[in-house]
């Protein structure tokens, strides 16, 4: 899959390396194209990274995303996966419904919410496996843009969880942030999940 990535961070980096180790062709726009070509040597710009994508992960912060979807400019048909988390001080969401946002401003295009609940080291692991199960991932989106997103998944040796249209973003984003309010606040956050029988 040809697979553009925005932005040249940690989740860039982790997410991009890994996707490139699977086979596909990545490509990055960011501001700073050195970053850029750490992660892979097919640099660009938005547009140009755009163009040629059938799949983009945005991966700036959240507060970064309107701008850099407008330097794109056309994503019409395109599946463009949010991985963002609008979060501020206490843990708090600074936007109400980021996923549905970007829908909003990246015209046709098909906007989907992945990635967003795990810490980019987790992404950095291959595979990412916690006490002998592969690291679940839920995607909210369409049926096709989630069937995409979904293959991407695999490749990481993770299993992707179908969690409803784009509509129930907001939740994931909600759940990010309860979440990780708990841990900063000293919680074992993951024990509030116990294992139910398969
Ligand atoms: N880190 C995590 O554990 C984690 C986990 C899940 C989701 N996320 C989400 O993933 C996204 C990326 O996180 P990250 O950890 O990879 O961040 P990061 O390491 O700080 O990288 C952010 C990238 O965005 C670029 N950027 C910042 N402001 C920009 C702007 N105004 N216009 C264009 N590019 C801009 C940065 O460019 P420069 O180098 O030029 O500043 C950098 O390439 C965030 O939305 C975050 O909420 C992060």
């Amino acid at each position: 899959m040809r697979i553009g990535i925005f932005g040249a961070g940690g989740m860039a980096a982790a997410l991009g390396g890994q996707w490139a180790a699977a086979g596909h062709e990545v490509m990055v726009a960011a501001r700073d194209q050195a970053k850029a070509a750490e992660i892979s040597p097919k640099v660009g710009t938005w547009s140009e990274i755009a163009r040629t994508s059938e799949v983009i992960l945005l991966a700036v912060p959240a507060a970064s995303v309107a701008e850099v979807v407008a330097a794109a400019g056309d994503l019409s048909g395109k599946v463009l996966i949010d991985c963002t988390n609008a979060v501020g001080p206490g843990a708090r969401l600074t936007v109400p419904d980021q996923a549905a946002g970007i829908a909003l401003s990246a015209k046709d295009a098909h906007v989907v919410k992945a990635f967003n609940l795990c810490a980019v080291d987790v992404w950095r692991m291959t595979p990412p496996v916690f006490g002998g199960r592969p690291l679940a991932v839920p995607i909210c989106g369409s049926p096709e843009a989630v069937a995409t997103v979904s293959s991407l998944v695999r490749d990481l040796g993770c299993t992707p969880l179908n969690a409803g249209g784009l509509d129930r973003a907001k939740l994931m984003e909600a759940t990010m942030a309860f979440m990780v309010g708990l841990w900063f606040d000293g919680h074992d956050a993951q024990a509030c999940f116990p294992p139910l029988p398969v």
